[in-house]
């Protein structure tokens, strides 16, 4: 004899099983972005462009409640970005969130008249194109299921409020990833999908040096967004906040 059904509660919901990809998590902001996230359950992809690098990372945060996993992630080389999304469709079926954290390229010691066109060209590859190929190849993973997290690690450098000299390279990118993060939630408005810009604020890693504020305070606020229950998208926030653009 089968026994017989049990009765689930109207009000008990299943558990919602997500996946998420964080860029530049081998260290600084991504991996704590990386931490919280599977702190909550999520299986979390850790991009790293040095694979042991992402090993060592993954590696300490073994026996958290969510799996994460190391995955091979320069967000400069296209190949690697198609190859690593064929690789979530066909592991998982889907994705959940993205967080696009690789930075680098801070100058605040250049001018906008001085600088070479080099670092500029650099900053934008890492800071806008990296970001959006990664959109453009992870999107269909997103749509499948109707749902969609997408934070974009800006700056308040960035921000077209904020006259200032320094840091030109880092300033542009930031400030056009800013654009871009406006334009995509436009298209994407409805649709379940969700893509906000955040800044950390000052934060005490390798690229911010000693005296910023403390790394999970900063990336609190990164997780915030990629964890929005509520139909937020299109802004530009720090810890939870809107901030100018
Ligand atoms: N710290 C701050 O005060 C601050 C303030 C505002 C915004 N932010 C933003 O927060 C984000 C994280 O910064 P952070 O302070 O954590 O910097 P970080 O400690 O220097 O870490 C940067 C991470 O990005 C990775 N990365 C750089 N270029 C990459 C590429 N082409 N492909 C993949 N990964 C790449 C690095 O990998 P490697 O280890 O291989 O170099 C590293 O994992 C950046 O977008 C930054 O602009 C930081």
């Amino acid at each position: 004899m089968s026994r017989p059904a049990r009765r689930v509660p109207a009000t008990a919901t299943a558990p919602v099983y997500r996946v998420a990809l964080v860029s530049g998590a081998n260290r600084g902001l991504g991996f704590e972005v990386a931490r919280q996230l599977s702190e909550r359950g999520m299986t979390v992809l850790l991009g790293a462009r040095d694979l042991d690098k992402g090993l060592q990372a993954a590696r300490k945060l073994a026996g958290a409640p969510g799996e994460v996993i190391a995955v091979q992630l320069d967000v400069t080389q296209q190949d690697q970005v198609d190859t690593l999304a064929r690789w979530i469709e066909v592991t998982y079926g889907r994705l959940d969130v993205l967080v696009n954290n690789a930075g680098a390229f801070y100058d605040p010691a250049a001018s906008p008249s001085g600088t070479a066109i080099a670092p500029v060209r650099d900053a934008m590859e890492t800071h806008l194109f990296g970001s959006w190929r990664l959109c453009s190849a992870l999107l269909p993973l997103m749509r499948r299921h109707r749902y969609g997290r997408i934070v974009n690690v800006s700056s308040g450098c960035g921000a077209s409020t904020t006259d200032s000299a320094s840091c030109p390279a880092y300033r542009v990118s930031k400030s056009a990833l800013n654009t871009y993060t406006r334009a995509l939630a436009s298209e994407l408005e409805g649709s379940g999908i969700q893509v906000n810009a955040v800044c950390p604020g000052w934060v005490a890693t390798d690229m911010g040096g000693p005296g910023g504020r403390p790394v999970t305070a900063g990336a609190a606020g990164i997780v915030w967004a990629a964890c929005l229950s509520e139909p937020l998208t299109g802004g530009f926030f720090r810890d939870g906040q809107r901030i100018s653009w």
